[in-house]
């Protein structure tokens, strides 16, 4: 999807890269047939897949129905990633090809959401004439109201940045899961602040969602057969809620202690945490409870000091090695993973270095890997120069990606042999006779079928074959 990119799937966290821009109602009945149809598709992180599917809810409640046939929609829905240049390029080509079918269909409604929206404002509906509405993060309710004036011929902006938004109590319309594992949106926005991203821009000031509505949310997917739960938030170690009627504080290990005891049948997984917010609190919480996951994604985004610094990360190398190091001794067989950027502003090749030995020195499961890409407005498109060519940031990006996967080799190989606890998740892509499913530690295991499990259900799988990517087993009780 993402060209600066080229073997690495995109973003926070776990979302292959054949998901970017997925359809999202994939092979899911249409709930209403006499109702209008929207379609929608998602670019970028977790989050917005997530708010798509409040996008969905909203819209689900007032008449509209979901389809995956983009040409049989009134209403085509794009959600929108500013992360890097070449996220927003594809978004706008995909705006070229909603065009043709606008010309073949006249009336068919063009929104765009998310991100790009955020950043873009009305010069959106400079810029792409044929767009009709342009809807930001925290602007999702008024969708219907957009959506009736658009139909009367007029173009609606609502990009007004919330600091309370938090769609609490909105249920998402969940059509485009496995039904094993679900995100839950625990926060909003981010106040961190770093210089090359545009997130704070484009999402607006950090808020925590009410701690009770996300437990009932929770239940809510258990009582629906849902194994999983991953809780989502730009900063999630930062999570912060006050109850107003007996003024208790909750922060991130409370949360994650109160979905832990939702029931120890469902996994509770967490994204992304920031080094210098996560707590000893936290890791000692994961480590007491099975059904928390020992996987923490943690960016270090570099592996130098004084780029540290200029990313404005507030920590330096020395303390996110001491957090590596809390981590292991407090969870030994715990993973870790990590976003790392390549070639920021004045970055020397030594300094390079260092972001590939911090691979190599954590041990980490997974990277997920980018070139610096400037993004206009930020602290670091205004105060340094992106003056590390192109062909250096490449060259500097796959030599992580080189040693990222020659540790990720190395960890899979002390995988050989060893029985983990697995949750299927469904057919693998290669066999129907073959399940998926994930470890605790978040790595994909595929296995042939046995009795009469099913996705959904807890197998016990010894691996007995592995690649730098994957790992093979059999099930073994
Ligand atoms: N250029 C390249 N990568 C970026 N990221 C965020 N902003 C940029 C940028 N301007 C990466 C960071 C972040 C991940 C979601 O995307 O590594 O953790
Ligand atoms: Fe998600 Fe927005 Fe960041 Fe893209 S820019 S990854 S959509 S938060």
């Amino acid at each position: 999807m993402y060209d600066n990119n080229p073997t690495i799937p995109d973003l926070n966290k776990p979302l292959e890269e054949s998901k970017q821009g997925e359809v999202f109602f994939k092979d899911q009945p249409v709930v209403n047939e006499d109702g209008k149809k929207f379609y929608i598709e998602s670019y970028g992180c977790q989050m917005n897949f997530s708010d798509s599917e409040i996008v969905a809810s909203i819209l689900a409640e007032s008449g509209f129905a979901p389809t995956r046939i983009m040409e049989e929609s009134d209403l085509i829905l794009i959600n929108t990633c500013s992360i890097r240049e070449k996220a927003e390029q594809r978004v706008r080509q995909r705006l070229r090809e909603f065009d043709k079918i606008k010309k073949e269909k006249p009336g068919t409604l063009v929104g765009v959401l998310g991100c790009m929206a955020e950043r873009l404002k009305t010069k959106f509906l400079e810029e792409e004439k044929l767009v009709d509405m342009v809807v930001g993060p925290d602007a999702y309710r008024d969708l219907p109201k957009l959506v009736a004036e658009a139909e009367g011929g007029q173009k609606g902006v609502n990009v007004f940045l919330s600091r309370e938004e938090t769609y609490a109590e909105i249920s998402p319309l969940r059509l485009s899961s496995n039904g094993v594992s679900g995100f839950i949106s625990i926060m909003r926005g981010c106040d961190n602040m770093c210089s090359f991203c545009v997130v704070p821009y484009t999402r607006g000031r950090e808020r925590s969602r009410n701690l009770f509505s996300i437990i009932a949310e929770a239940t809510e997917l258990l009582e629906n057969g849902f194994k999983e739960v991953t809780l989502l938030g730009q900063n999630v170690d930062s999570y912060k809620w006050e109850n107003p009627e007996t003024k208790e504080v909750v922060n991130f290990a409370n949360l994650l202690e109160a979905v832990a005891k939702v029931s120890p049948e469902m996994r509770v997984r967490f994204s992304t945490s920031h080094p210098k917010d996560i707590t000893d609190e936290v890791i000692h919480t994961i480590a007491a409870y099975e059904n928390i996951c020992n996987y923490i994604h943690l960016p270090v985004q570099s592996g130098n000091s004084r780029v540290l610094k200029l990313m404005n990360r507030t920590y330096d190398a020395d303390w996110y090695r001491e957090r590596v190091e809390s981590i292991y001794r407090i969870i030994p067989d715990c993973a870790i993973s990590s976003d790392i950027i390549a070639g920021f502003c004045t970055e020397t090749e030594e300094e390079h270095r260092e972001s590939v030995e911090m691979v190599k020195w954590a041990k980490f499961t997974y990277s997920y890997t980018f070139y610096y890409s400037e993004r206009p407005g930020t602290l670091a498109a205004r105060k340094y120069e992106d003056d590390i060519p192109l062909k250096v940031k490449k060259r500097r990006l796959q030599e992580i990606v080189d040693m990222q996967r020659e540790v990720s080799y190395e960890q899979n190989q002390k995988d050989l042999g060893k029985t983990y606890k697995v949750l299927i998740e469904g057919n693998s892509k290669k066999s129907k006779d073959q399940f998926k499913g994930r470890n605790s530690q978040n790595k994909m295991i595929v296995f042939s079928k046995k009795g009469d499990c099913k996705p959904g259900d807890y197998v016990m799988v010894k691996v007995n074959e592995i690649t730098s990517a994957t790992l093979k087993g059999e099930i073994v009780s």
